[in-house]
């Protein structure tokens, strides 16, 4: 199972350079404002979409950006439906659709798992969501959502509310965010849901300045940004667990009237509870526009993998550990264990290379 085909895979954002983010922004921008110029643009293309996890937005807006660049789309919302009711394991499912489509776009509940696809595809394949670890094209979302609202990258104080352990959004763009200068970010979460230790330590290394905070009203008053987040609650244990966290985060007109006047709120959606509706009509509520410029930059997306416009990924950089077994229980080397455990670094402790957890030897 080596990962000898060269495609470009979009697993992580960080795996690809600041450089072609921003040509896929530019690019994003332009089909915007010439939406017709690019509709022939993928003519004669076929986009999977595996989605074995529920999905609106991420769904829907990549089929509709496939359309509407004159490409066509297959593939399963609901993995009952499939053969993997049946019991095909994701090794197969993918290689086999893999064949069929030029592009493939996946989502599946367990972490890793799309690196794991993508190492026997035989297209590019772009992750739309791996469990509670990654969600890049969401993070290429909110890049071009600032970019186009705030007008730069660079020097934004970023707060981060609600679920920052299992929101994957979170982990990606936090991780996105690092590489613009003068980042700030205010982690504002209880302790039992704070960002995990690994991305921590990447904030750390990189000497990005961030503090945590508990209280919403006291840590809005100085942000450019507030990304706030639904509690995952498919992500928990038990519903008792998730049910003590439910709630602990609500952002409402008053909290919205502390907050500075060009402060703009973001949310990738669903929302449950965390924003009260009234917060809909203040002109800094973002997210509905968020969306939408989504589907633009699924397009730029889409568009520049299919013209071949990158590097074609390298997805294993460390080496195979046989006999070595990921800590992270979520991680896809737990079901699908037939996948080689590949492990970046040496010494005492090696980082998975399907979920990004260290694990202690
Ligand atoms: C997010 C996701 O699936 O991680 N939604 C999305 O893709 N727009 C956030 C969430 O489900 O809370």
């Amino acid at each position: 199972m080596a990962d000898s085909k060269q495609h470009i895979h979009l697993i992580d954002l960080n795996d690809h350079p600041v450089s072609w983010w921003n040509k896929l922004l530019s690019l994003a921008h332009e089909i915007r404002l010439n939406p017709t110029l690019y509709s022939k643009a993928c003519e004669g293309k076929i986009m999977g979409t595996l989605f074995y996890e529920p999905s609106t937005r991420t769904q829907m807006s990549f089929q509709t950006a496939m359309l509407r660049l004159g490409g066509t789309i297959i593939g399963f919302d609901n993995p009952a439906t499939s053969s993997v009711a049946k019991g095909e394991n994701l090794k197969d499912t993918t290689k086999i659709v893999s064949g069929y489509a030029d592009i493939m776009v996946m989502r599946h509940p367990v972490e890793g798992s799309v690196k794991a696809a993508a190492l026997t595809a035989e297209c590019p394949v772009i992750n739309a969501g791996d469990g509670g670890h990654l969600h890049p094209t969401q993070t290429l979302t909110d890049l071009f959502t600032l970019k186009e609202e705030k007008g730069t990258l660079k020097g934004l104080k970023i707060g981060f509310c609600g679920d920052l352990k299992n929101g994957r959004t979170v982990h990606s763009l936090i991780k996105a965010m690092l590489c613009f200068k003068g980042t700030e970010f205010v982690l504002i979460s209880t302790p039992a849901l704070s960002l995990p230790a690994y991305i921590k330590d990447m904030l750390s290394a990189a000497g990005v300045p961030f503090r945590e905070a508990d209280k919403l009203e006291d840590a809005i008053s100085d942000l450019d940004v507030l990304y706030m987040t639904r509690i995952q609650q498919e992500r928990f244990a038990s519903r008792e667990e998730y049910l003590a966290q439910k709630g602990a985060y609500i952002l409402d007109k008053a909290k919205m009237d502390k907050a500075k006047p060009d402060m703009i709120v973001l949310h990738p959606l669903p929302r449950v509870d965390e924003i009260a509706i009234e917060v809909d009509d203040d002109p800094r509520a973002m997210y509905f526009e968020q969306a939408k410029y989504g589907m633009y930059i699924r397009m730029a997306l889409i568009y520049t993998i299919l013209r071949g416009d990158g590097t074609a990924s390298k997805l294993i950089k460390g080496r195979e550990h046989k006999h070595t077994v990921c800590s992270n229980p979520a991680c896809i080397t737990h079901k699908e264990t037939y996948l080689p455990h590949y492990f970046e670094g040496s010494g005492d402790i090696l980082t998975c290379e399907y979920c990004d957890n260290r694990t202690l030897i």
